[in-house]
């Protein structure tokens, strides 16, 4: 049975239907990645898949659950965790703070669970009374993610985690995207860097106009010189 089951996902705001019957699945221990023309609906996607956007026909399945018409807080603590591409953090309050946010629903262990996130990013640790506010963006994006692992998802939803960096730490990020999924996180990310996202990625899907428009193993669509021809910038 796959981690994530999202069946013919169909969702939108007011009158404007953006979601036109999206299917996604993930696997336990995968990372998949999601690209596309802009406008084509992926942010909206993982704000429906986070309970932020409503289910309007389809279904998303979440380990054993149908949580298609969960709210979003009873999605976190089904253990699946949603970073947005921007505001993802609290600029007025400390890294400390940040991370004490995200792990407020926690039964306990939150002192030993920001620890471990220090060790896995040692820049945020260095200076934990810094305002988050005062952090690069590369350091803002960590500490968002950081925020959202707090909770131990099993699976975490990334909107554009390298959006805005430059190169190096763009593969900064890339890097430590790599290790959290190494640490047994299962991983659904939406990337405009397409090429590194698929690098690093067991399968893929293009989304365009609030529809699926391919499907393939990471290295496959790289290959695929359509692929590479309207989707990856020749
Ligand atoms: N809060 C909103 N209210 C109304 N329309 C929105 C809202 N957010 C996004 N849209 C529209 O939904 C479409 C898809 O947006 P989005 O999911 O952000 O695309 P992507 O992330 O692929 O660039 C766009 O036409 C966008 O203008
Ligand atoms: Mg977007």
């Amino acid at each position: 049975m796959a981690l994530l089951e999202a069946t013919g996902v169909v969702a939108g705001y007011g009158a404007a239907e953006i979601l036109r019957g999206v299917s996604v699945t993930v696997e336990e221990g995968e990372v998949v990645t999601i690209i596309g023309p802009n406008g084509c609906g992926k942010s909206t996607l993982m704000k429906t898949l986070a309970g932020l956007v409503r289910v309007r026909a389809g279904s998303v399945r979440f380990e054993d659950a149908d949580i298609s018409a969960y709210p979003p807080e009873r999605i976190v603590r089904a253990g699946l965790c949603y970073v947005p591409q921007s505001n993802n953090v609290f600029p007025s309050m400390s890294i400390r703070e940040n991370l004490e946010m995200g792990g407020f629903i926690r039964a306990g262990g939150v002192a030993e669970r920001i620890d471990e996130m220090f060790s896995l990013f040692p820049d945020l640790g260095r200076r934990p009374s810094l305002k988050a506010g005062s952090l690069s963006g590369g350091q803002r994006q960590m500490l968002a993610i950081a925020r959202a692992l707090m909770l131990d998802p099993a699976l975490l939803l990334l909107d554009e985690p390298s959006a805005g960096l430059s190169p190096a730490v763009m593969d900064m990020v890339f890097e430590r995207i790599r290790g959290i999924n190494e640490s047994g996180v299962s991983l659904l990310l939406v990337e405009q860097n397409a090429r590194e996202a698929l690098g690093m990625s067991d399968r893929g899907y293009i989304l365009v106009s609030g529809e699926n428009r391919l499907e393939d193993k990471g290295q496959a669509l790289l290959d695929n010189p359509e692929v590479g021809r309207l989707y990856l910038g020749g």
